[in-house]
């Protein structure tokens, strides 16, 4: 907690974004008494209102997007009165003015030099116009004071990914820039850390010497919606791979950091970036499967096909679905494969890590009766169902020597699921107090998409010939059973 007088400009103040996540998260760290007592948040956007039709409209969004359901009365009267409004053009420098006579106010009213952030909730393109703009009309910038936060996607393919960040650094300094990966603040995915990081019997097991592989699944349920404009121009592994998956991997395969400051930790997971095998272009068929989705029925509706999708080309080459098989060249992993697999309009949606340990070196359970042992499995399953468990095997209570798998496991549904805060939440909080550890720096983005950079090379250039080629409600292309059958294994049903 901070106590830090902070005042947060939220451009695309009337956006999707703010709506949905950024207002709904900061009101509830307002209950929850995390914020400051002297904080505003100034919301912008092109269009023209007072302040109290702005407030209007955050109190219908957080109502409808709070996990805390509906706002009582008197707590929304006093988050609201931190809330104010001001139209700006983005594009427009001259239009920005009126924000510093804003922090100026504030400066004098609360006798202190505020904390600062600028969030840039507006379509990537803006970004370097926004940080351009707040240079040109001399916005406060203080290196040590002021934060600008944006949101993925950081570029479309390593060179728009390395401008972006040069631009950006052009204005702010690196610790400034707090590059949102919303998967980072999910609440399952910080216990990972503490897992591995604060148990002592983790770590002699977390290698190549007792893993055998590790799956990495994040299915989604729902089609592209309205989102086909965007989408058509990303694909999924620009998506979900290039960021949330490789972000995933990352947590499980990085080295022990020796500390938690923020750049120990990110540096950590450089190192496994840059220690990922280089994926040669002749070998593209063989480690990565690309699908999208045809018609099919989801839960007794019938749903579009994603060439059918509004804005989507009807030729489109763009994938929905992507599996790979990648390898960390390191003393740690090698020969350990790492499977990711994501997709849309898959037969349910959870994410979930499974880490499959190897067979025991020898079966002293061998009537035909007992029943093989299975191998050891940790699975983290981090949505919708939240969970760490070990798989073991266990003798089943009775007069003969049968076994069976049981699972040791911490369940988080003893608590609410509304006890959990957001991801938002967590990140904003850090972003207050300037704490950067679950940020994206920038060459943590760059060496992400350094890393698939031949895939995406290599799927423009050659079209899929077979797309269609999984319904939806299904699980995904028959090739990519293939992809992990030819090395033995499958992927796991989820949770
Ligand atoms: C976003 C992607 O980053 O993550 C979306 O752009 C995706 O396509 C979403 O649906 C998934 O996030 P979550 O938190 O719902 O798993």
């Amino acid at each position: 907690k901070t106590t830090e007088p902070t005042i947060f400009i939220i451009f695309g103040g009337t956006g999707d974004l703010t709506k949905r996540k950024i207002m709904p998260a900061l009101y509830n760290l307002f209950l929850a008494n995390w914020l400051p007592e002297n904080f505003a948040i100034i919301g912008s956007s092109s269009s023209k209102m007072t302040a109290e039709k702005y407030q209007q409209e955050l109190l219908e969004a957080v109502n409808e997007f709070s996990r805390s359901g509906k706002t009582k009365k008197e707590d929304w009267a006093k988050f609201a009165s931190h809330i104010g409004f001001q139209d700006a053009d983005l594009t427009n420098a001259g239009a920005f003015k009126p924000f510093g006579k804003i922090i100026e106010q504030f400066k004098r009213e609360w006798n202190q030099t505020p904390s600062l952030i600028y969030y840039c909730a507006v379509a990537p393109h803006f970004f370097c116009t926004i940080a351009e703009n707040i240079s040109k009309a001399k916005l406060e910038n203080n290196p040590e004071t002021t934060r600008i936060i944006i949101e993925k996607p950081f570029g479309t393919d390593l060179e728009s990914a390395k401008e972006l960040n040069r631009k950006l650094l052009n204005i702010f300094e690196e610790k400034q820039i707090y590059r949102i990966d919303h998967y980072l603040g999910k609440e399952v995915v910080q216990n990972i850390m503490a897992f591995r990081f604060a148990n002592s019997i983790m770590e002699p097991l977390w290698n190549r010497n007792h893993v055998e592989h590790v799956q990495i699944s994040v299915t989604e349920q729902i089609g592209i919606g309205t989102r086909g404009k965007y989408f058509e121009g990303a694909g999924i592994l620009r998506d979900m791979i290039q960021n949330h998956l490789l972000q995933l991997l990352c947590i499980i395969a990085m080295e022990p950091p020796t500390s938690f400051k923020a750049n120990e930790v990110r540096d950590r997971k450089v190192d496994v970036l840059k220690a990922m095998r280089k994926i040669e272009s002749g070998k593209i068929e063989s480690m990565a499967v690309r699908g999208q989705y045809s018609s099919g029925w989801v839960e007794g509706e019938e749903v579009l096909g994603y060439r059918e999708e509004e804005n989507v080309d009807p030729n489109s080459n763009t994938e929905t679905y992507a599996a790979l098989k990648l390898h960390i060249d390191n003393w740690r992993w090698q020969g350990v494969p790492f499977y990711l697999r994501t997709g849309k309009r898959l037969f349910k949606s959870a994410s979930v890590i499974t880490i499959q340990f190897k067979e025991i070196p020898h079966n002293i359970f061998v009537s035909a009766d007992s029943g093989v042992p299975k191998q050891n499995r940790l699975v983290i399953s981090i949505q919708p169902d939240m969970a760490i468990r070990f798989q073991l095997q266990s003798k089943v209570p009775g007069l003969e020597m049968n076994l069976n798998t049981v699972d040791v496991v911490f369940d988080y549904a003893d608590n609410k699921k509304s006890d959990s805060p957001e991801a938002y939440e967590t990140l904003l909080l850090d972003a207050i107090v300037g704490d950067q550890t679950l940020f994206m720096r920038a060459d943590q983005v760059e060496a992400a998409w350094e890393l698939i950079m031949p895939i995406l090379n290599y799927w423009e250039k050659n079209n899929a010939q077979n797309f269609p080629n999984y319904s939806a409600d299904s699980w995904g292309p028959e090739n990519a059973e293939a992809l992990i059958a030819k090395d033995g294994y499958h992927w796991f049903s989820l949770p």
